[in-house]
């Protein structure tokens, strides 16, 4: 198969590095193979609406350490289940693949590079099924794909949620508090973890190890026991207690996971206020998380994927995704990467590491 022109787009939630692939994509597909790039705007939704760029050189100049995406993403906009209508409000989920085909054909699109998390490279999946000719690039700040050892934009939201664990650390000590910091991370307790193990906090409360409410307040009062009069609890957003739901701050329809997660931590500080009467405060870090510069390690790493992405569409070697495994980028299957979401294993070494150290899971 010859190929004049690919396709790019950005789906799902934004994540730092999105521009670092974008750059990738482009330096290479126009410096190496001599291809042209249309980037779609707003993820899928730009494949159903035509709404599209020619991307050249200068498109991508300055754009490395910059947080976001200069296509713009969309985690709502599904083609099989497009729920846009005409105006552009929400309406019933209808089929709208085939426009989509359609207007990969019109723009003449040999082979689509789709960046994305689990929503978003689905639906690449399903498209590559169809017969196009879908690379992948793994993007979310959640770490949750399975198939490469990390997704980029997870070390950034690692790096702000470690952030605000030291920051909590000096005003928890001075006003002899509990502090709770709420971090994303939908169902996998990544984020969560790692900046609770980073950052020194005593309490990591993770959707992976269900949480009992006295088994929390027996670490806080076994350090206060000890003279530590305060305490930091890290929660991730997917956490929930035994035999308990998780708690949904919103259901957006069209979306390929419709709940948005929020709220636990509150839920958390005033269950311990009440049982203990330690004053207690909240942090959500929410959108923080993925805003703003990408880490070197983010940057360094959207790179290579975006480099990959084009590799592998000049060898033809379709439905595949961009993955690091050990120190090397690979092609793997994108089912491979969707198929089952990667999670924290509540008996792994980190988790055991953490136990060792005396931070509790509330188990
Ligand atoms: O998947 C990335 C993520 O930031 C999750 O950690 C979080 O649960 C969700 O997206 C938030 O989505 P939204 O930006 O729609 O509120």
């Amino acid at each position: 198969m010859s190929v004049k022109r690919i396709g790019l787009l950005t789906g799902g939630g934004d994540c730092p590095g999105l521009n670092a692939v974008i750059r990738a994509v482009v330096k290479s597909a126009i410096g190496t193979q001599g291809w042209e790039v249309t980037g779609f705007l707003d993820g899928f939704r730009g494949v159903v609406e035509d709404w599209n760029l020619r991307l050249n050189i200068q498109s991508v100049s300055g754009i490395l350490t910059r947080g976001g995406t200069i296509l713009g993403t969309n985690n709502r906009a599904d083609p099989f289940a497009y729920t846009y209508n005409t105006e552009g409000s929400s309406g019933p989920a209808r089929d709208m693949s085939k426009a989509a085909l359609l207007n990969l054909k019109k723009n003449e699109v040999d082979a689509l590079v789709v960046t994305g998390g689990d929503g978003t490279l689905t639906i690449g999946q399903k498209f590559f099924e169809a017969g196009v000719a879908v690379v992948g690039v793994p993007k979310t700040i959640d770490n949750d794909l399975s198939a490469t050892d990390i997704t980029f934009g997870f070390d950034t939201a690692l790096s702000v949620a470690t952030d605000a664990v030291d920051r909590l650390h000096s005003t928890a000590e001075s006003h002899r508090r509990v502090m709770i910091l709420e971090v994303m991370g939908r169902y996998a307790g990544w984020i969560g973890l790692r900046a609770g193990i980073a950052g020194g906090g005593d309490v990591i409360l993770i959707p992976e190890i269900p949480y009992d409410l006295d088994k929390v307040i027996e670490a806080i009062e076994e350090r206060a026991a000890r003279g530590k009069e305060f305490s930091i609890a890290v929660i991730s957003e997917g956490a929930r207690p035994k035999g308990g739901e998780l708690t949904v701050r919103k259901f957006v329809k069209g979306s390929p996971d419709p709940l948005r997660l929020g709220g636990v931590g509150n839920l958390l500080a005033q269950n311990i206020e009440e049982k203990t009467g330690l004053e207690t405060r909240v942090t959500v870090l929410g959108h923080l998380q993925r805003g703003g510069i990408p880490t070197a390690h983010d940057r360094w790493l959207a790179t290579r994927f975006g480099i990959k992405a084009v590799e592998l569409i000049a060898q033809g070697d379709f439905g595949k995704m961009a993955a690091l495994r050990g120190n090397s980028i690979e092609g793997v299957p994108i089912k491979d990467a969707v198929d089952k979401p990667k999670r924290v294993d509540p008996r792994g070494e980190e988790v055991r590491a953490a136990r060792a150290l005396g931070i509790s899971f509330g188990d």
